[in-house]
């Protein structure tokens, strides 16, 4: 047997299919179990009308024979590339459309960015942390430091430790905290990185989610950026794409590696489906925004259903604001995959453990809002006896 990448070997398997194995364990004894999933942050509410009629409209062109299509540009159709730096010009974060390419999601975009550089450069993760980031990190053969986030700092990561120039990934809002970062505390990782000479790599997948105006939904709210960060974005939960696939990655030529993305993506990908970039291009039409202000409602008040639940009983907790995940402190403050493993025994309710997220999660639990509303109240219902 040929020796395989210690990085896939010699590490627990990845969170959620460890939480897809515990739940299909825990079913095949309880046939009957009601459960209630808190746990994936999977949608739960269909695309938006104008999305799925322009899936429909992209198949049936390639169904005839003037429409059909073979290869797209490996980087994405311009229509969606203009489409994303028109999203962009509105948030007066101007970015060109050819430095956007398409993507399958944020996951499927992260082990290219990583390969982009030098396994001798160091990867910067959040602890706790969307455990992908490390994941592909570490595959792709970077030594991985990590950032705590703590209680005391609003769960956000200090510029301050950063000891040594690399990668730094960035997620705000905040997979797993739910925390949100602020354009001052934005503006600092900027500086840092422009004087260090590292390069922030920052997922906004989550950005639909900030109603505060004040927040910024974008790293390029901040003067400089384009000359340091790398962002990622994602159609997945903000409109309903998490079966679909589609993404985007935003590598400006002033960043200094956008010649080597091309060169990676040349290698790697034959683009994203015509279909399903003509459906993101409706997604975000006119009517796209408009429709998917209706699932967002949905999710939105789950979210202040948990956070209100969880408040009321003094619990510590946060997120849920700007936000699709809370991060709920474990009633006892331990085991979080014992937490875990009552809630799903006691509730039928599955979370997240805490500590799947790394070694700052322990003790904390994750409960998505993507769930339906009914749901999501009947969850609350059966867990109210353990909080
Ligand atoms: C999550 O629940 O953290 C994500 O939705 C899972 C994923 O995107 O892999």
């Amino acid at each position: 047997m040929l020796e395989l990448n210690a990085a896939l070997t010699g590490s627990a398997d990845y969170l959620f299919c460890r939480i897809d194995e515990a739940v299909a364990d825990y079913r095949a004894a309880h046939p009957l179990a009601r459960l209630i999933s808190l746990g994936i942050g999977d949608i739960t509410q269909p695309l938006a009308p104008v999305a799925a009629a322009a899936l429909r409209t992209a198949a049936a062109e390639m169904a005839s024979p003037a429409g059909v299509r073979g290869y797209g540009p490996a980087g994405g159709y311009p229509f969606l590339q203009t489409a994303l730096a028109h999203q962009y010009e509105g948030l007066s974060c101007p970015v060109l459309p050819d430095e956007i390419t398409v993507t399958a999601g944020s996951k499927d975009a992260l082990g290219g960015l990583f390969a982009l550089f030098s396994p001798a450069v160091p990867v910067w993760v959040c602890d706790p942390v969307y455990p992908a980031y490390r994941d592909c990190a570490l595959a792709a053969g970077h030594r991985v430091h990590t950032l705590p986030c703590r209680a005391e700092n609003g769960f956000l990561p200090c510029p301050e430790e950063i000891t040594e120039p690399g990668l730094i990934v960035l997620c705000t809002p905040n997979n797993p905290t739910g925390a949100v970062m602020t354009r001052a505390e934005l503006q600092r990782w900027v500086d840092r990185a422009l004087a260090g000479g590292s390069l922030l790599l920052v997922d906004t997948a989550y950005a639909a989610f900030v109603t505060d105006n004040s927040l910024p939904r974008s790293i390029y709210a901040v003067p400089e950026a384009h000359r340091c960060a790398i962002e990622l974005g994602s159609f997945s939960k903000s409109d309903g794409f998490t079966g679909l696939r589609c993404g985007w990655v935003v590598v400006p030529e002033a960043c200094g590696c956008a010649g080597a993305w091309r060169r990676w993506l040349g290698s790697h990908s034959n683009g994203i489906s015509y279909p399903v970039q003509r459906a993101a291009e409706a997604a975000l039409s006119p009517t796209g925004l408009r429709q998917r202000g209706r699932a967002l409602g949905v999710y939105r008040r789950n979210a202040e259903r948990m956070l209100d639940f969880f408040t009321r009983r003094s619990v510590p907790c946060t997120g849920g604001e700007n936000a699709p995940y809370l991060w709920v402190r474990c009633p006892d403050g331990g085991d979080s995959w014992g937490w875990f493993r009552r809630l799903l025994e006691e509730c039928g309710v599955i979370c997240a453990p805490g500590a799947g997220f790394g070694a700052m999660g322990e003790g904390w639990l994750r409960f998505t809002a993507f769930g339906k509303n009914a749901a999501t109240a009947e969850a609350l219902r059966r867990m109210d006896r353990l909080f």
